[in-house]
């Protein structure tokens, strides 16, 4: 049974999705979390990972940690996507069983879904066609550690349980402009657009194709719901039900910030896939939803991004 006290351990804490698991168990009230960054311990390494299971005893293990990159970096390095996201999980699942623990929440993403898939995406469409090769070794490892959850489920009765999140943005992002995803660096793009004066801002494609984002203090909700609850299937998808194109997104964001310069958008460079929706009527139907609208979540990103802007200055990179 969890209560307010179980040793519950966050495996990548420091990051966007760790980091605000970490907030919401806390503002709810438990008081025994565990984690670890990278520096002191490397989850790569089994016997560093063993030894912390032994020494921190967890109950339950929450895993938010993974080697994460856009496009560029998951094409250049291939095999550390693979390699290094199974050495994680791979860890922390079997260190897990071995130690005994009973719950395990992992997390990957919907890009485990097929290229071709149809919309919205539906857990039951894993493994029916072939995936997105721009990204496909980054999800062969997170579809392998579903399939380890899975399996320790079906084996041992096990609570082990996958969440595949959809988009994410909020606290914490990476306003990084060369590795960024859409929302950070919009949100950078129109705020600097409006220093400099109003100047034009240039986005990348059409605009006009669809994504969903999910607010993460919400994902940090799911896991609790998951937390808290035996759920009774291995995979669920975490998202709004909703998307939006991205002009619309463009829109919302450059009015939020105030800039009232034009927009340019490169036709010459990709759209990506058309559209990228999830179901998410699975994880309704155990109780949980969204409660930030996309309008609220990037107001408070943005309220973020200003009151790190300092930390921001000093680490620009372009
Ligand atoms: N961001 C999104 O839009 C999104 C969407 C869907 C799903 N997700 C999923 O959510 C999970 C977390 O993503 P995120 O956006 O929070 O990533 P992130 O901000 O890059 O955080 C990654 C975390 O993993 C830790 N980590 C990485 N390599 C490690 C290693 N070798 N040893 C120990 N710790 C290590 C990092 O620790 P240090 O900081 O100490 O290095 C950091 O705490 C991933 O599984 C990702 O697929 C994210």
């Amino acid at each position: 049974m969890i209560s307010k006290q179980t040793n519950i351990y966050i495996a990548g804490h420091t990051g966007m999705v760790g980091s605000a698991v970490w907030s919401k168990l806390e503002s709810e009230g438990y008081t025994n979390l565990i984690g670890e960054t990278s520096k002191v311990l490397d989850l790569r390494n089994q016997q560093s990972v063993f030894k912390f299971y032994k020494k921190e005893q967890p109950e339950v293990v929450i895993d938010a940690a993974a080697k994460v990159g856009g496009i560029l970096a998951n094409n250049d390095f291939p095999y550390q996507f693979l390699m290094e996201n199974m050495q994680i999980q791979n860890n922390l699942i079997d260190g897990a069983f071995k130690n005994g623990i009973e719950k395990f929440i992992f997390l990957g993403s919907s890009c485990i879904y097929p290229k071709f898939a149809p919309q919205p995406l539906k857990e039951d469409y894993l493994l029916t066609d072939s995936l997105e090769p721009t990204n496909e070794y980054y999800a062969l490892a997170k579809i392998s550690g579903i399939k380890a959850c899975e399996s320790i489920r079906k084996q041992y009765g096990k609570d082990y349980v996958s969440l595949m999140p959809t988009n994410l943005y909020g606290y914490n992002d990476n306003f990084d402009l060369k590795s960024s995803h859409v929302i950070p660096a919009m949100i950078r793009k129109f705020h600097q657009a409006k220093v400099d004066n109003h100047s034009t801002v240039t986005l990348w494609g059409s605009g006009s194709v669809r994504r969903e984002f999910l607010f993460v203090d919400d994902l940090a909700a799911a896991v609790v719901h998951a937390l808290e609850n035996k759920l009774t299937n291995h995979l669920y998808n975490v998202g709004t039900g909703n998307d939006v194109t991205i002009k619309t997104l463009a829109k919302s964001i450059q009015k939020i910030i105030g800039h009232k310069g034009d927009i340019i958008w490169d036709t010459s460079k990709p759209d990506g896939t058309p559209r990228k929706l999830m179901d998410v009527s699975k994880m309704k139907e155990i109780g949980w939803s969204y409660k930030t609208e996309l309008e609220e979540g990037l107001k408070k990103t943005y309220d973020w991004f200003l009151n790190n802007l300092l930390n921001y200055k000093e680490n620009k990179l372009d």
